[in-house]
C-alpha cells in the first residue's frame, strides 16, 4: 500500500485548494475514494477538497455511540446537516457492549481501533474503492515518524515509511492508525497532510462553512471513552455526555458574547480554548490519571488543592509538579453524589503542548453551581495542569 500526501504547498487557501485539486487529480482521477467524517475540522477538509475536485468519494460516518454532543445536537446529525450525501454507518448496538466494563486506558483504544479498521474494511471491500482518503494533518505525521515533514516524499510506500520510523524512533510520540494498518487499498490519499490545524481552520473559512464547524474543538479518537476515567458503563455515558455538552457549550457561549468568536488566537498565538471538555471519575483524587513525563506517558495520582483562586499559582505549581499526574482546583462539592467532574480548558497550536485557559473565576462558580445541580455530581474540579507535565486527556 502506498501513501500518497500533498507537499510543500503554498498556504494561501486559494492557491492552496488549487495545489490540492491537481493532487488529487493526480493520484484519485477516475478512481473510486473512501473518505471518513469524524465531524472534525481535519476529515471535512479533506472532504471538502475531493468534492472541490470532483473526485468520486463515498463519505463515511460511524456512529460508535459515544460521539459528543454539542448544543443538544447528537454529533451524526450535526454532520448529516453539514454533508447530506454523508453515509452514517450506526455500530452502536455491535459496539457498546463490546466496550462497557473495560477500564484500561490502552484496552479501550484498541477496542475503537479494531471497530474502525473493520467496518471500514467492510465497505472498502462492499464498494470496490480504490483509494482511502483521510484528514492527517502535519503534527499527526510529525510525531508519528519523529522527522520534519519534509524529509517525506509525496508518494511512499508503507515499508518505506516504517523504516522511517524506525530510524527516527526518538522523536516519535503517537501511532496514526494509517501507518499501522493496511487496508485492502492501492493508496491513502492525505491532501492536508502539510497543514497545521489553524490553517485547516481558514481552509474551511475560505469554503464558507459555519463558524461552528471552523472552531470545532479537536477531539478525540477514542472518543468520550477517553474522557470517562476507568470503566464505561451505560449510566455513566449518558451523564458524561450531558456535563461534557453543558461545559463545552457554555465556554463556547462566553467566548462568543466575550470576543465575538468562538475561540480566539491569543498573544501567544495559541488557539483559545484550543479543547474545552468535562470528564468524569468516581472517587478521581484516589484514581491514577495520565502525565507526561520526558515527552512519555505516565500514570499517576492527582493532587487536590483548595482555598483561594489564584491562577497564576496555582498554574507555577503544576508547572512543577513532581509525584503526581496533575493538580486539580476544588470548585465545590455535593454531600452526595457519584461522580467527580473534571473541567478542562486549554490553549494550544496543535495539542503538542498545552497551557491552562485563564477562565474567570466567576464563570467557573457559574459552571459549579450547575453542575451540582445535576443528579449523580459529587466534586466539581479546575484542572490547573499545562502540557507537560499532564497530558490534555485523562487516558
Ligand atoms: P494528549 O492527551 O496526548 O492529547 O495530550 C493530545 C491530542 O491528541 C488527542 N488524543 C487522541 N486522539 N486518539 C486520537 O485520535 C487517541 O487515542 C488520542 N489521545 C489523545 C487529544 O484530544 C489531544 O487533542
Amino acid at each position: 500500500m502506498l501513501n500518497h500526501r500533498l507537499l510543500n504547498v503554498p498556504k494561501k487557501p486559494k492557491k492552496f485548494v488549487k495545489a490540492a485539486i491537481e493532487f488529487l487529480n493526480r493520484h484519485a482521477k477516475n478512481k473510486k475514494v473512501f473518505c471518513a467524517l469524524s465531524g472534525g475540522i481535519d476529515s471535512s477538509a479533506a472532504y471538502l477538497l475531493l468534492k472541490e475536485a470532483k473526485i468520486n468519494t463515498i463519505p463515511v460516518f460511524i456512529d460508535h455511540g459515544l460521539m459528543r454532543i454539542i448544543k443538544g445536537i447528537e454529533e451524526r446529525e450535526y454532520i448529516q446537516k453539514l454533508f447530506p450525501d454523508v453515509r452514517v454507518v450506526d455500530i452502536r448496538k455491535e459496539f457498546l457492549p463490546k466496550i462497557y466494563g473495560e477500564g484500561d486506558a490502552e484496552n479501550k483504544r484498541k477496542l475503537f481501533k479494531a471497530a474502525y479498521s473493520e467496518i471500514i474494511s467492510k465497505i472498502i471491500r462492499e464498494e470496490k474503492c480504490d483509494l482511502l482518503a483521510d484528514g492527517t494533518i502535519l503534527p499527526d505525521i510529525e510525531e508519528s515518524f519523529g522527522v520534519k515533514i519534509s524529509d517525506l516524499k509525496e508518494t511512499m510506500s508503507l515499508e518505506e515509511e516504517k523504516d522511517l520510523m524506525q530510524k527516527h524512533i526518538e522523536g516519535f510520540v503517537k501511532s496514526q492508525h494509517n501507518v499501522e494498518i493496511e487496508y485492502d487499498v492501492e493508496a491513502t490519499i492525505q491532501p492536508v497532510a502539510s497543514l497545521t490545524k489553524h490553517e485547516v481552520r481558514k481552509i474551511l473559512e475560505y469554503f464558507n462553512m459555519p463558524q461552528e464547524l471552523i472552531y470545532r474543538k479537536a477531539f478525540p479518537g477514542p472518543a468520550l471513552s477517553a474522557r470517562i476515567v476507568g470503566p464505561v458503563t451505560e449510566e455513566n455515558l449518558i451523564f458524561e455526555k450531558k456535563v461534557h455538552d453543558f461545559i463545552e457549550s457554555s465556554v463556547e457561549k462566553y467566548y462568543q458574547e466575550r470576543y465575538g468568536k468562538l475561540m480566539i488566537i491569543n498573544k501567544d498565538d495559541e488557539q483559545e480554548p484550543f479543547q474545552v471538555f468535562a470528564a468524569i471519575s468516581e472517587k478521581v483524587l484516589n484514581k491514577k490519571v495520565t502525565g507526561l513525563v520526558g515527552g512519555k506517558r505516565i500514570y499517576d495520582l492527582p493532587l487536590c488543592e483548595k482555598g483561594d483562586w489564584d491562577y497564576k499559582k496555582l498554574i507555577e505549581k503544576a508547572s512543577k509538579l513532581e509525584g503526581y499526574a496533575r493538580i486539580l482546583y476544588e470548585l465545590g462539592s455535593n454531600s452526595e453524589g457519584k461522580y467527580d467532574v473534571l473541567i478542562r480548558s486549554i490553549n494550544s497550536k496543535d495539542a503538542r503542548t498545552a497551557t491552562v485557559t485563564e477562565l474567570p473565576i466567576d464563570l467557573l462558580k457559574a459552571l459549579t453551581q450547575k453542575l451540582l445541580s445535576f443528579t449523580h455530581t459529587k466534586n466539581v474540579y479546575f484542572d490547573v495542569t499545562p502540557k507537560p507535565p499532564a497530558t490534555i486527556e485523562y487516558v
